[in-house]
């Protein structure tokens, strides 16, 4: 296939965190292959350098799962000038072989945070800090996570909506999933739930191991339905679909920009550049631009109409303490001088936690990673590399502390050890030490009651926030977990799962030699010892009516007491949603640009929500 654009950013090459020096040669000569690929690739959508003007219509901070569509949908609008700003480069190559996910944990990619200390969790870890990788690339963590197409459940959103969040509830999100959505698979998923011509193709990988199809067997001898868990039903297990088109990853960059880099005249990107802090009238409480730092010069850059911030769950509250809006007593103590107390900002920060139920299996001799795969993959788009093994299941169940009939489950398993790979990571995926054939089974605690915070540490913007996760804070979060473990206990007892003799590792978890082993109370030790961290953090600057004192955003996103400022990403979120995250950041900066639009644009103007291109929904969920 003739490749006729000039590769204009190199990127990132391709990261491994283990594995040795022919490990090594086989993946730089895979990247070598990959660059000659048009259509993974793809230079010809790749941002270019911009002659940044002093002053844009919109500017938006962070290029990530919403940033990138916020970017996209309000540069529709061709009066209006955008900018985005993006504090990492473009994504690498590699990164979109679904098989590398995890590759690019610890990269030059990753913001590679850790937590302070934990009390309860991660016990473990070097002094007890647990690692929370995400993205800082174009596309953000949509770049490195594991694709799955999960959008939560329908009460998630009713929720949402009854703590006083007008605008905001299931039927009245449902039309912004859909108004992204290519789904490749229409006939085999729920009927009105889906939507195809969207911008975000979503489908399952074209790869399904064996193994995931026994999982969701062993599912059915529970009495676990396999179904579509974003359609009427959300308990039951399911071969996700995913953000992919064709075996490779559908990073929102992908998929909201590069169709446009080319010829949106009126859309530029500044990539390798970290916001330091939104710029703000003190007078009228207004904010009109923003401060930059792009190769070690601060810039100011005008904004005339509004600054988003969708910096995710942990810069964007870091952004606007940074900028002076925050609880009065953390800025001063800092030294940031304060433009609007705000107490709520940081706070109610939370995430999903988790815990690896380890086992062995019978090595089924799959392919592993190998020249033949490579082959598979580069020339077919097909085979192991192409999707992430067993990831790509997922189920989602009541724990005995659920409403058996809420339709509503606090427990998700995911599954991980399946790839050739040994990234040794504590997250969703695998955790292969070595060839031996590990598998685990990984339940994840949905509706922690748990509560973080974030704060800044100093004044310099380039510093990494303080971050306090107080997993299991609350102890019923750990009784979730432990009913989960005992979940996973069961499913792998099932014939289908035995065939492949999954045996349950026994080693004791370093710590917990005083308990016996299987226990609860061994479980609950193990779960703070070895804490899955998961990778769904939320609510750190939450959403609520003005009523809420500890709101950040109204239900229109907009900053409580700043004119001109929204946030848009999994920070706005009252609570976290009952499944991964990505689908739902998407869905949320959907919803936001509307919101700019209707603010902005009058019907006069020409604008209307159903006259925006590529807008196709399926009109049986109404008009919106
Ligand atoms: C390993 C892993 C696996 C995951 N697997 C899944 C999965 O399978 N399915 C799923 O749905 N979800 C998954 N997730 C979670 C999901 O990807 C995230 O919740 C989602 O991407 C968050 O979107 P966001 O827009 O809130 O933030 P992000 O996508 O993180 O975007 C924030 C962006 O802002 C940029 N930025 C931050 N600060 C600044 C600044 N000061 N100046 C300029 N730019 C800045 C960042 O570099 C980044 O690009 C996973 C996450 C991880 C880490
Ligand atoms: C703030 O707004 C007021 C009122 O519009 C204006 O007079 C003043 O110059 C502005 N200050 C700055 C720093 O832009
Ligand atoms: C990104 O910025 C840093 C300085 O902050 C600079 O050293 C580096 O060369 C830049 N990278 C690219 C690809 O522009
Ligand atoms: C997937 O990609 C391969 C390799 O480029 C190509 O042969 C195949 O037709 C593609 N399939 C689809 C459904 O686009
Ligand atoms: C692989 O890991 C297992 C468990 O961690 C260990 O018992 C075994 O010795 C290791 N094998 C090799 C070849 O390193
Ligand atoms: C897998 O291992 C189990 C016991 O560990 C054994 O009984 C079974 O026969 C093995 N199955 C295969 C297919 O090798």
């Amino acid at each position: 296939m003739p490749c006729n654009c000039p590769v204009t950013q190199p990127g990132p090459t391709l990261a491994s965190t283990c594995g040795g020096a022919p490990f090594m040669l086989f993946m730089g000569l895979l990247e070598v292959f990959l660059r000659s690929q048009c259509d993974l690739e793809d230079p010809c959508g790749r941002p270019q350098k911009p002659r940044i003007l002093p002053e844009y219509d919109f500017i938006i901070v962070g290029g990530g799962s919403a940033g990138a569509v916020v970017a996209s949908r309000l540069s529709e609008i061709p009066e209006w000038n955008v900018l985005l700003i993006e504090a990492g480069l473009d994504e690498p190559t590699g990164t979109q072989v679904p098989s590398m996910f995890l590759n690019f944990i610890g990269s030059e990619i990753d913001w590679g945070y850790l937590t302070e200390p934990e009390d309860n969790a991660c016990l473990g870890e070097t002094e007890r800090r647990c690692y929370w990788p995400r993205g800082k690339v174009l596309g953000g963590t949509s770049v490195m996570n594991g694709m799955m197409y999960m959008r939560g459940s329908q009460k998630d959103y009713d929720s949402w909506a009854a703590l006083g969040n007008e605008g905001w509830s299931y039927n009245e999100v449902l039309p912004y999933f859909l108004k992204s959505e290519d789904n490749k698979q229409m006939d085999s998923m729920e009927q009105g739930y889906h939507a195809s011509g969207g911008l975000l193709t979503v489908s399952q990988f074209p790869y399904h191991p064996p193994l995931s199809r026994a999982i969701v067997k062993g599912g059915e001898e529970l009495g676990y339905p396999t179904r579509d868990l974003n359609g009427p039903y959300h308990a039951g297990f399911s071969i996700a679909q995913t953000t992919n088109k064709n075996g490779s990853r559908m990073s929102t960059a992908r998929a909201f920009l590069r169709p446009f880099n080319k010829h949106r005249r009126n859309l530029n990107i500044l990539l390798n550049s970290t916001v330091t802090k939104v710029i703000i009238n003190t007078t009228t409480k207004t904010a009109y631009g923003v401060e930059v730092i792009n190769n070690g010069n601060k810039q100011l850059i005008y904004a005339s109409k509004e600054v988003i911030v969708s910096g995710g769950a942990v810069n964007s509250p870091q952004i606007l303490l940074l900028s002076g809006i925050g609880p009065k007593e953390d800025l001063q103590q800092v030294g940031v001088p304060v433009v609007h107390d705000l107490p709520g900002v940081g706070k109610n920060l939370q995430n999903h936690v988790a815990f690896f139920v380890n086992y062995h299996i019978n090595d089924t001799n799959s392919a592993p990673l190998n020249w033949a795969t490579a082959m598979e993959y580069l020339l077919f788009r097909d085979g192991l590399m192409s999707g992430t093994g067993i990831s790509e299941v997922t189920a989602l169940i009541n724990s005995k502390y659920a409403d058996p009939a809420g339709d509503h489950p606090d427990l998700q398993f995911f599954f991980g050890g399946f790839l050739a790979n040994c990234a040794r990571t504590g997250q969703v995926g695998e955790r292969l030490d070595n060839t031996s054939r590990s598998i685990q089974i990984i339940p994840a605690v949905l509706h922690p009651k748990s509560r973080g915070y974030i704060k800044l540490r100093d004044n310099n913007p380039l510093s990494h926030p303080l971050i306090y996760a107080r997993y299991y804070s609350d102890p019923d979060d750990l009784k979730v977990v432990v009913d989960g473990i005992k979940f996973a206990l069961k499913l792998a007892e099932t014939k289908a799962l035995k065939r492949y003799g999954f045996q349950l590792d026994r080693t004791h978890v370093a710590g917990c030699e005083k308990f016996a082993f299987g226990t609860d109370d061994y479980w609950e030790c193990a779960a703070k010892q070895q804490t899955g961290p998961e990778n769904h953090q939320a609510g750190s600057c939450k959403m609520g009516p003005p009523s809420d004192s500890m709101a950040v955003v109204n239900p229109l996103l907009q900053v409580y007491g700043i004119d001109r400022l929204r946030v848009m990403d999994t920070s706005i979120m009252p609570h976290v949603t009952s499944g991964n995250t990505n689908a739902p950041a998407i869905m949320i900066a959907e919803k936001g640009s509307d919101m700019i639009k209707s603010r902005w644009l009058t019907p006069e103007a020409g604008f209307f929500y159903t006259n925006m291109p590529n807008q196709r929904i399926d009109r049986r969920w109404g008009s919106w």
